[in-house]
């Protein structure tokens, strides 16, 4: 996730901006800049890779200025290189920015044909432009020119701006995406975390969305976008820099957790349609007509991406009405398969990198299957051999346990499902409303879930000491029942069996006694019925059960020991918001047990052998 630092005083700004971005380096970045206004102009730095060469550009090119704008870029519009890397620039405008804007091409188009000559794939370098072309069109600040700027702009953001005509301003705004000021002695700062500017100050005033900022060395105004002023008084911050770093939770892992709703709004962000009940085509990248002509959706994935694949199946048969077939990359690359030019394999991975998935890739393109990526970092190996890419946008994740990464690519998968469904004729206009609408409403649902996460802490002391837990799910269920069992296993190293629930009795139900917990998947979804026949097995050989149910059902409350509710929600959305009280459970089991959560034993984030 891209990150952003401020400083207007009287000390030289780049070591401070510099020192700022490695407060920041954790998240993850792919490139650097500064822009360092020196009085009379602004001058920029941007470098590819880490700080050390931004670091050694500055030696070799030292900049004086006291004011001045640093960023740290995560790539998601455009290749990771010099020129996509911030700050962008417009006339004597420099622009940093976080965040997503949702109408770039609507801008882009409009900026070009009145004769501007864009030179990064950025949506950021859209902004400079909006905010020169305002200072060119009369506006007499750049507090008002960002102003108008914002007017033009959907999406999240958070903005640093300077300019060449106002020496010791810097202005900031923000919607959707976090920005901070800090208030020092002599001079002033923002951020976009708190981590950036702990060196500096304690105090710190944390703009809200639709709130813009002008910031001075000794002065700092704020005001709406509909120009309200805003008297904010300053919070004082006693996180250590440890603290600061995870955004106060214990661990990257709960902090994950937690970030789901913002990582599915981000995914879902400028791509879909509600009022044509539609998804924007040029996101996913497959025309129309090769949406129309395939054969077979062949999904290939590793570890917990596997487990959105299952997801991703169920959808791709019920909405677009494709045969699809789900299979772990670590088989197909094998298996010497049978692909042919109408199959399009659809592989998923966070990384883009996962050696076994690559493979699984190369197989499928040798013998002329198209291949879309769904991925998580942008340029990465898969995306990079695909034909097409379908961006996840969770943010960088640190834990090496998935947790937003996955319910960011459930709903990059049910949007393509959506895709494909209309160009199909499968989806009706009006079906497909209604599941866009789901999928909108969850980021709110996930986020009202996540209140209830304190909850959890009781039903975890009672999985800790188990030996052995069995997760059972049927349908949408299901995947969510196999990562049930991972993210347990894989954070409190306890043994743990996803199963289909219909399975069960095929095998496992031997397992069943009073010491073996068995979790179960169980809202009101249409195979709700078959479960609950599951459940009474389980109930019948004193097995300990607790539900994920949907609030208000009384036949689970009498069967199961312990309950975590959720809304009545569609069915197709249901994953989104069913996997997380299991997240929050493995997390709880794993930290009562100790363990080193965010990177357990033997584990790595990203796979790059077999
Ligand atoms: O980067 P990928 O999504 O391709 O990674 C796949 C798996 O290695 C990954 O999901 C792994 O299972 C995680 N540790 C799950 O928490």
């Amino acid at each position: 996730m891209c990150g952003i630092v401020g400083y207007v005083g009287s000390s030289l700004a780049a070591p401070i901006l510099l020192d700022g971005l490695r407060r920041l380096e954790y998240r993850g970045y792919d490139s650097a800049g500064l822009a360092i206004h020196d009085g009379k102009q602004i001058e920029i730095l941007r470098t590819v890779g880490k700080l050390g060469r931004l670091s050694e550009a500055l030696r070799a090119h030292p900049l004086q200025g006291t004011v001045g704008i640093g960023h740290t870029r995560w790539a998601t519009h455009g290749r990771p290189n010099e020129v996509n890397a911030h700050p962008h620039v417009a006339g004597g405008v420099a622009v940093v920015h976080n965040g997503i804007i949702e109408n770039h091409l609507a801008l882009r188009h409009e900026l070009e044909s009145d004769g501007v000559k864009l030179l990064s794939d950025t949506d950021t370098e859209i902004a400079a432009h909006l905010v020169n072309r305002a200072l060119s069109n009369g506006c007499s600040t750049l507090f008002e020119a960002v102003r108008h700027a914002l007017r033009q702009i959907q999406g999240a953001y958070a903005i640093a701006v300077v300019c060449a005509s106002e020496p010791g301003v810097i202005v900031v705004a923000r919607n959707a995406s976090p920005l901070v000021i800090g208030l020092g002695d002599d001079a002033n700062l923002c951020g976009s975390d708190i981590p950036a500017l702990l060196d500096h100050t304690r105090n710190m005033v944390f703009l809200d969305d639709g709130e813009l900022a002008e910031i001075r060395a000794k002065q700092v105004r704020i005001e709406t976008v509909d120009g309200r002023v805003v008297q904010r008084p300053p919070k004082h911050i006693d996180w250590n820099p440890m603290m600061a770093e995870k955004g106060g939770f214990k661990h990257f892992m709960l902090k994950e957790i937690h970030e789901q709703p913002r990582a599915v709004e981000d995914t879902l962000r400028g791509r879909v349609n509600l009022a044509a009940g539609d998804v924007a085509g040029e996101e996913i990248g497959l025309s129309a007509e090769v949406a129309r002509s395939i054969t077979r959706v062949y999904f290939v994935a590793c570890g917990t991406s596997y487990h959105a694949t299952i997801a991703g199946r169920y959808w791709i048969e019920q909405l677009a009405r494709v045969p699809a077939v789900v299979e772990m990359a670590s088989e197909v690359r094998y298996r010497d398969p049978v692909f042919t030019p109408t199959d399009l394999v659809v592989a998923v991975s966070q990384s883009g990198e996962t050696a076994d998935t690559l493979a699984a890739v190369k197989a499928a393109r040798a013998q002329g299957a198209k291949v879309l990526a769904v991925a998580n970092v942008l340029d990465s190996a898969i995306p990079r051999l695909a034909d097409a890419s379908l961006y996840t946008h969770a943010g960088p994740e640190i834990g090496v346990a998935s947790t937003k990464c996955f319910t960011a690519q459930l709903a990059a998968l049910l949007m393509l499902a959506v895709y494909l469904g209309r160009r199909r004729e499968s989806l009706t206009e009006e079906r497909a409303r209604q599941v866009l609408q789901a999928l909108i409403e969850i980021p709110n649902q996930m986020r009202t879930l996540l209140g209830q996460a304190p909850y959890l802490l009781g039903i975890a002391k009672r999985f800790v000491n188990a030996t052995d837990v069995l997760y059972l799910g049927r349908g949408l269920g299901f995947p969510i029942a196999l990562e049930g069992a991972l993210k347990l296993k894989e954070i409190s190293y306890i043994h743990a069996e996803g199963y289909a629930a219909g399975e069960m009795k095929h095998g496992p139900i031997a397992l069943i006694d009073e010491n073996v917990p068995v979790a179960v998947v169980c809202p009101r979804d249409s195979l709700y019925e078959k479960v609950i026949s599951n459940v009474q097995e389980v109930r019948a050989r004193e097995g300990r059960i607790f539900a994920v149910a949907t609030s208000g059902d009384s036949a689970i409350a009498e069967l199961a020991e312990h309950l975590f509710l959720l809304p009545e929600v569609r069915e197709e959305v249901l994953p989104l918001l069913t996997v997380v009280p299991f997240q929050l459970l493995a997390y709880h089991v794993a930290d009562y047990k100790g363990t080193d959560v965010d990177q357990p034993r033997n584990l790595a984030k990203t796979v790059t052998v077999e």
